[in-house]
């Protein structure tokens, strides 16, 4: 039987792409972002099905869970995806809207999801969650506290959980990518990776077989150093 995957954040960049390559491989997905019109090229480009949700409202995020698993029968492979950094500024300027939208995407959001994944995939004894961190929580930038804070957090998270899901014979896995080229930021980086890579990365994980379990997986472009 065709394996399920929710991936949050399929709209653009890297979840675009791992919508594109796991529904080639066979994967029956459930996308989800906010963009109605990106959605719906998506569906007609790739035949996922799929939900607007906004991340940032719990509230959405507990539905579109629900809306992934109705749709789908169950959700096989929880990939936690959906990531922004809207606030690049030193610690003086930064301001409270700007981290608190930060916390509620890139931690509450994918928590929340992992905790409703877990519920079902628990008692199952079988499942996949994946977490899409960043290289930014292996090391330190100025102008990067809010990002850099929510992904050390979301590394810690996804630490507890691989031990805690291990008991259950559930796998995480953490992803740390470096640089990608995309819309994560305005400005165009062809020297980072690109979406087709990070997202071929991913589905290796995904795809490791049974018996193995990928704990961790950091990958950057050549041209980085800051490790
Ligand atoms: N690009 C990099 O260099 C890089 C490096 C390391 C890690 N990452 C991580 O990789 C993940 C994907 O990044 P990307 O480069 O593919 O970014 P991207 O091209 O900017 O895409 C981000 C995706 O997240 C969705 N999203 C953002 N805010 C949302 C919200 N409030 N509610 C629902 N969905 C929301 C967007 O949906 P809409 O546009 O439809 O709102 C979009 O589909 C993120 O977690 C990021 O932190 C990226």
């Amino acid at each position: 039987m065709k394996k399920t995957v929710l991936v949050t954040g399929a709209t653009r960049g890297i979840g675009r792409e791992l919508v594109r390559q796991l529904t080639e491989l066979g994967f029956s997905v459930f996308a989800t972002g906010r963009d109605e019109a990106l959605l719906e090229s998506l569906r007609t480009e790739t035949g996922c099905s799929g939900a607007i949700a906004d991340l940032s409202d719990p509230a959405q995020v507990i539905e579109v869970y629900r809306q992934a698993a109705s749709a789908l029968g169950q959700v096989d492979i929880l990939i936690n995806n959906a990531g922004l950094n809207n606030r690049k500024a030193p610690v003086s300027e930064i301001n409270l809207a700007d981290w608190e939208l930060q916390y509620a995407v890139n931690v509450r959001a994918p928590m929340l999801l992992s905790r409703e994944a877990m519920r079902e995939m628990g008692p199952r004894r079988r499942g996949h969650i994946v977490n899409v961190v960043s290289t930014i929580a292996k090391t330190s930038q100025p102008n990067y506290s809010i990002y850099s804070t929510m992904k050390y957090g979301f590394m810690g998270f996804t630490k507890c959980l691989i031990k805690e899901a291990r008991e259950v014979n559930v796998k995480v896995t953490a992803v740390y990518p470096g640089g990608v080229d995309t819309d994560f930021r305005a400005e165009e980086r062809p020297e980072y990776l690109s979406v087709e890579s990070a997202a071929r990365m991913i589905v290796h994980c995904i795809t490791a077989p049974d018996d193995v379990v990928v704990h961790d997986i950091t990958y950057r472009p050549m041209v980085e150093s800051n490790f």
